[in-house]
């Protein structure tokens, strides 16, 4: 490649041919160059592909603080005053398994909040100038007269007037609605043909998830500071410095139907013998914890048993928590549990005795907690959502794999094609096994909307509103507003539980800035307060069964 041509007493023949050889040569090296120019923009793109996008980008989601749950459960724990949490230390391998993933899964996310600890909770300190911002912000907003805590009352005019204008007209659905009580074995009301109960008649067609929200004296359900043994006090705002407290007071009131009013009593009687079980993420958690106040009226239950390990809900040796809980009524002996799956589709470690290995995300399997104990299972409520983003798989090491096999589907890698995809799946596993279980009643509960206004989860989005409605009076839509939920349902056994639209005008339901757990500045505008929107999800689910 140092061949020089100027000055060489050669012959013009050989020159040229030199030349041509020289032309010849430039242009390998162009290509070479060019080649090596592509191989690496591969390696580049390939990398960028494999690396955690959201170091770069906000994540999609904006799931906040499971690890900080964990930390308020250890905490309660060491305290004694933590409900019956499993700690056996007998290990099921399976269900360890299941943990370190779980366990990850937190502290991915613990990542993602930042630093989370509890002395961020705004409670009994010296107020810093942001919280003095916060007080001047909460003297702007409309507060309501609490029915179990004595709270600091501004602008309680505000709140008639805003309590007027939701009641305005509605006095009539205000009044309770009642309906003879179903049969203790009830059909669905898809199924239902010449039944002879008006309830079921009234309520065959009836979708409701159409409707509007209507001021209740009657609500809310629960005490949130009464509900200790069930509710975890970062989800109760009536222990936070939140003083607005008229999202408590609200009922779903559904379009053309009456809903079934919720009792504890009966609902157990109906579920006589029967386990309901709440399959999910954090928000899934939620409702347990809404339902688990819900049934005892929010007051103290000694007698209610912790059945987890009947369930696998064991904690690992070194973990933090069990994949779940599960307790059961004595009187009419029925269970109600909840287990972590974050994405509703099974993980299983590739390398069993490496902790740093990766987990094979069967992208086509459902959660392995579902193939073992869904025979146990009579009503199953599955979720999932707010976990697919690429931080959380990455930070999990979760690969996605389908039909066994790394998935090279480059569509079907797309976060939300392989979330539909998952959903899909899981739905029609389950339908499938329907005819194997006739005693099983399974929903699909569709996504719980986010509110974050003006920026992520991450970047200052906040939550700030305190007026039910503002965004939208009422629900009148057929279709469900979760687009792909809607799809993966239709056609199977499976039954929608359709809660996003309802949900999306409650943006005042979320713990919001009042959140103990989060980062001084975050916002959680992903999970709600309890007592709060999630019990109208049990309500629904209640009509339902
Ligand atoms: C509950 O199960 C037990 C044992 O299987 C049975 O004896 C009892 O009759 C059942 N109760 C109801 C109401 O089905
Ligand atoms: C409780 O219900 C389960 C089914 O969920 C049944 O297998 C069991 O026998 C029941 N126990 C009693 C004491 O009725
Ligand atoms: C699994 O991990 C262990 C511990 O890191 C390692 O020694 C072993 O070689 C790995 N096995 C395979 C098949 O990669
Ligand atoms: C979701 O997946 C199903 C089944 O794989 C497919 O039919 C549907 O078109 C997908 N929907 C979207 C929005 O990708
Ligand atoms: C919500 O309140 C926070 C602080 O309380 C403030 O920083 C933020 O700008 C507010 N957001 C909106 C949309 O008003």
């Amino acid at each position: 490649m140092n061949e020089s041509f100027s000055g060489t007493p050669r012959s013009m023949t050989l020159h040229r041919n030199r030349m041509k050889r020289g032309v010849l040569r430039r242009r390998a090296r162009d290509i070479s160059v060019m080649l090596v120019v592509l191989v690496c923009a591969t390696v580049v793109i390939w990398t960028w592909d494999r690396t955690p996008i959201s170091a770069f980008l906000p994540p999609e989601s904006h799931y906040l603080k499971l690890q900080t749950e964990e930390n308020v459960e250890r905490i309660r724990t060491a305290l004694n005053t933590e409900t019956k949490d499993s700690y056996s230390s007998a290990i099921n391998k399976e269900e360890s398994k299941e943990d370190s993933t779980y366990n990850k899964d937190t502290k991915e996310e613990e990542k993602e909040v930042g630093e989370v600890t509890l002395s961020d909770t705004n409670q009994g300190k010296t107020p810093t100038i942001e919280e003095k911002k916060l007080e001047q912000v909460e003297r702007e907003v409309i507060v309501s007269e609490p029915s179990y805590r004595k709270t600091p009352i501004s602008e309680k005019n505000k709140l008639e007037q805003v309590k007027h204008e939701v009641a305005v007209g509605e006095s009539k659905d205000t009044k309770k609605t009642h309906i003879k009580e179903m049969n203790t074995d009830p059909t669905d009301e898809e199924r239902t043909d010449g039944s002879t109960s008006t309830a079921h008649i009234a309520n065959k067609a009836c979708n409701y998830a159409k409707g509007k929200w209507v001021v209740d004296t009657h609500r809310p359900l629960y005490s949130g500071s009464g509900c200790k043994q069930w509710l975890a006090s970062m989800w109760a705002c009536r222990l936070m410095q939140r003083t607005d407290f008229v999202f408590e007071s609200l009922r779903w009131q559904p379009k053309d139907c009456s809903m079934e009013e919720f009792e504890g009593s009966k609902f157990l009687r109906r579920m006589k013998n029967k386990t309901l079980a709440f399959v999910g993420d954090s928000l899934g958690r939620q409702q347990f914890q809404s339902m688990m106040c819900m049934i005892s009226g929010g007051k103290e239950r000694p007698d209610v048993l912790d059945v987890g390990p009947e369930f696998g809900f064991i904690t690992p040796e070194g973990g933090a928590r069990p994949g779940g809980w599960a307790y059961r009524f004595p009187e009419t002996n029925t269970t109600v549990l909840y287990h972590w799956s974050s994405t509703l589709c099974d993980i299983v470690p590739i390398n069993i005795s490496n902790p740093e290995t990766e987990h094979a995300m069967h992208l086509d399997r459902p959660p392995a907690f579902l193939r073992q104990y869904l025979h146990k299972i009579n009503v199953l409520v599955m979720n999932t959502g707010h976990h697919w983003n690429r931080g959380k798989l990455n930070g999990n090491r979760w690969v996605m794999h389908v039909n066994g096999v790394p998935n090279n589907n480059k569509k079907l890698a797309a976060l939300g094609n392989a979330k539909n995809f998952t959903i899909h799946s899981t739905v029609s596993w389950v339908s499938s096994q329907l005819p194997h279980h006739p005693g099983l009643k399974a929903f699909y509960r569709s996504l719980s909307p986010r509110h974050f206004v003006g920026g992520e989860w991450n970047t200052g989005g906040s939550c700030n509103n305190t007026t039910p409605m503002s965004i939208g009076k009422e629900v009148l839509q057929e279709e469900s507003s979760d687009f792909s939920a809607g799809h993966a349902v239709k056609g199977t056994g499976v039954k929608l539980l359709d809660i996003t639209a309802l949900s999306h005008i409650r943006d005042e339901g979320h713990i919001s800035r009042f959140s103990i757990s989060a980062s001084r500045g975050v916002q959680d505008c992903l999970h709600w307060c309890l007592p709060g929107v999630p019990d109208t999800w049990n309500e629904i689910l209640f009509a339902m069964i």
